[in-house]
C-alpha cells in the first residue's frame, strides 16, 4: 500500500536547496519515494492514506560519516589532548565491550541517540571484540536501522586487552562480513583505527581485505593532532607523510574515509583529490580535543567529498545540526562564510555521496529511500515567530541550523516507518 505524507519539504537538488510549500510524498511498500508533488495535485485515490504532518517540515534524515558505538557513553570526559585522550578515557571504555550485556545495552543506547538527534544513516567504528559488533549489527537489523560499521582493528600502541592480533583481526572480520556484508541496508566497513595502533602485518591484513574485497568503504583517522603526526612519523620512519602510510598499503582508494584531516600538507590534499577519497570532519571533536581548524574551503575547491562525523565520544553531541553549526564556527573564524546550502549538503547528499550511497539516500526524491526527518518549529517557542515570518528558505535552513537541536526533531521515519516519535 502506498504511503502518502503531507508537510512543507525541503531537500537538495543539483546542490541548490529545493522546497516545496505543502508537498506530498508518495512512499511505495519498499519503503523508497515514488513521488513528490504539490499536495492539490494530489489523486483523490491516495486521499485515505494520507499521514498529515502540517505544519511541519521534513527533511532528508542526516548522515553522521564518523561515529564511535563503544563511546557512546564517555562523552564529554575531561581529559588532555587526542593521545591521552585515548589512554586515559577511551581505551578503558572500549575494554567494557568484552562484556556482551553491557554491548548490548549501549548498541540500544547508541542508535536511539541516532535517532532522536534525526541520524537516519550512519558509519560507525565498532569495538575490538567480534561478539560486541555483531551485538550492535543484530540490533540495528532489528530496529531495521542503515548501519555501516566493523570491528575496529589495534594491535600496537593500546592497553593489551584491547590488542587483536592481525590473522585474528582478518578472520573476525571476514566472518562478520560473510553475515553482514550488504544484508539489507546494512553494511560491514573495513576499520583499521590508525597509523599509529597498526602494525606493517595488520596493514597487510588490510591490503589484503581491501584488494579481495573491492568496494568495500574503508574507514580511519588522518592528521587529527600535531602530537599524532610526530608519533606516525617515528613509527614509520620511511613514510614522508602521514598519508604515505595509507598509501603504501593501498588503502587510499574511492570508498577511503579519513576523519579530520586537519594538518594536512598540500601533498596529501592533492593524493586526496587524486585518488577521489572523502573525509570526515567532526567539528565538535575538533573543538573538545583541541585538535585544530580544519579547512572546508580548501576541500571545497578540491571538489573533494566531505561529510561531517559526530565522533562520538570525543564529539559530545550525536546532533549533526549542532555539529553543523559548529563547522559554521569553525570556518566563520578562518574567514571563510559557509553557505546554509553547503551546511545542509555536508549532513545530507553530501555526506551520501561520501559514503557512495547517493543513489539511495541523502536527498528527497524519486528511487530513493524515503528517509526522513520532522522539524516542529513549535516545540521551541523562541524560534517559532522567526521561523513563521521569515519567508527566504535558505535564512530558515540557517536558523534550523543555528537553533536545532534535538528539541526541534518530532519525528523521524526510516524506510517510510516511524522509527522515532518525541516522547
Ligand atoms: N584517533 C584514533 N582513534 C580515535 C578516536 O577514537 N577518536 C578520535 N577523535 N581520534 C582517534
Ligand atoms: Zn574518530
Amino acid at each position: 500500500m502506498m504511503k502518502v505524507f503531507r508537510a512543507d519539504l525541503l531537500t537538495m537538488k543539483d546542490r541548490e536547496l529545493f522546497f516545496i510549500e505543502d508537498a506530498a510524498m508518495l512512499v511505495n511498500e519498499d519503503g523508497k519515494i515514488s513521488e513528490i508533488i504539490e499536495f492539490n495535485k494530489l489523486s483523490d485515490e491516495f486521499l485515505n492514506e494520507v499521514s498529515d504532518l502540517r505544519p511541519c517540515l521534513i527533511m532528508p534524515g542526516f548522515i553522521d560519516t564518523h561515529v564511535h558505538y563503544p563511546q557512546t557513553n564517555m562523552r564529554g570526559s575531561w581529559s588532555g589532548s587526542l593521545l591521552e585522550w585515548l589512554m586515559d578515557v577511551a581505551y578503558k571504555e572500549e575494554g567494557k565491550f568484552r562484556n556482551e550485556t553491557y554491548s548490548k545495552s549501549i548498541a540500544c543506547s547508541f542508535l536511539d541517540n541516532l535517532l532522536s538527534n534525526g541520524t537516519t544513516t550512519a558509519l560507525s567504528y565498532g569495538s575490538s571484540f567480534k561478539r560486541a559488533d555483531e551485538i550492535l549489527l543484530e540490533t540495528a537489523y532489528e530496529k531495521g536501522y542503515p548501519l555501516i560499521t566493523g570491528m575496529v582493528f589495534m594491535d600496537r600502541e593500546v592497553d593489551g586487552n584491547l590488542k587483536v592480533d592481525a590473522q585474528k583481526a582478518y578472520d573476525d572480520h571476514k566472518t562478520l562480513s560473510r553475515k553482514w556484508r550488504k544484508k539489507g541496508r546494512i553494511d560491514v566497513a573495513l576499520t583499521p583505527r590508525f597509523a599509529i595502533s597498526c602494525t606493517e602485518e595488520m596493514l597487510n591484513v588490510c591490503k589484503a581485505i581491501a584488494t579481495d574485497d573491492n568496494d568495500i568503504i574503508i574507514q580511519t583517522h588522518l592528521s587529527e593532532s600535531k602530537e599524532e603526526i610526530k608519533k606516525v612519523r617515528e613509527l614509520f620512519p620511511e613514510s614522508r607523510y602521514y598519508l604515505d602510510v595509507y598509501l603504501k598499503y593501498d588503502l587510499v582508494k574511492e570508498k577511503s574515509i579519513f576523519a579530520h584531516c586537519i594538518h594536512l600538507s598540500d601533498y596529501e590534499w592533492e593524493i586526496l583529490r587524486e585518488k577521489g577519497s572523502s573525509i570526515s570532519h567532526c567539528p565538535s571533536s575538533n573543538l573538545f580535543l583541541g585538535s585544530g581548524l580544519f579547512n572546508y574551503r580548501k576541500a571545497r575547491d578540491l571538489k573533494i567529498k566531505t561529510g561531517i562525523g559526530t565522533d562520538i565520544g570525543a564529539g559530545t553531541s550525536f546532533s549533526l545540526l549542532h555539529n553543523a553549526e559548529l563547522a559554521y564556527y569553525i570556518q566563520k573564524i578562518q574567514g571563510y562564510n559557509m553557505m546554509p546550502v553547503d551546511l545542509f549538503a555536508s549532513i545530507t547528499s553530501g555526506a551520501a555521496e561520501v559514503l557512495g550511497l547517493q543513489d539511495q539516500i541523502g536527498t528527497l526524491e524519486k528511487g530513493k529511500y524515503a528517509d526522513f526527518v520532522v522539524i516542529a518549529p513549535e516545540n521551541d517557542s523562541n524560534f517559532l515567530e522567526r521561523y513563521k515570518t521569515e519567508e527566504n528558505i535558505n535564512e530558515k535552513l540557517f536558523l534550523i541550523i543555528m537553533s536545532g537541536q534535538e528539541r526541534l526533531i518530532s519525528r523521524v521515519y526510516i524506510s517510510g516507518n516511524l522509527a522515532y516519535k518525541k516522547g
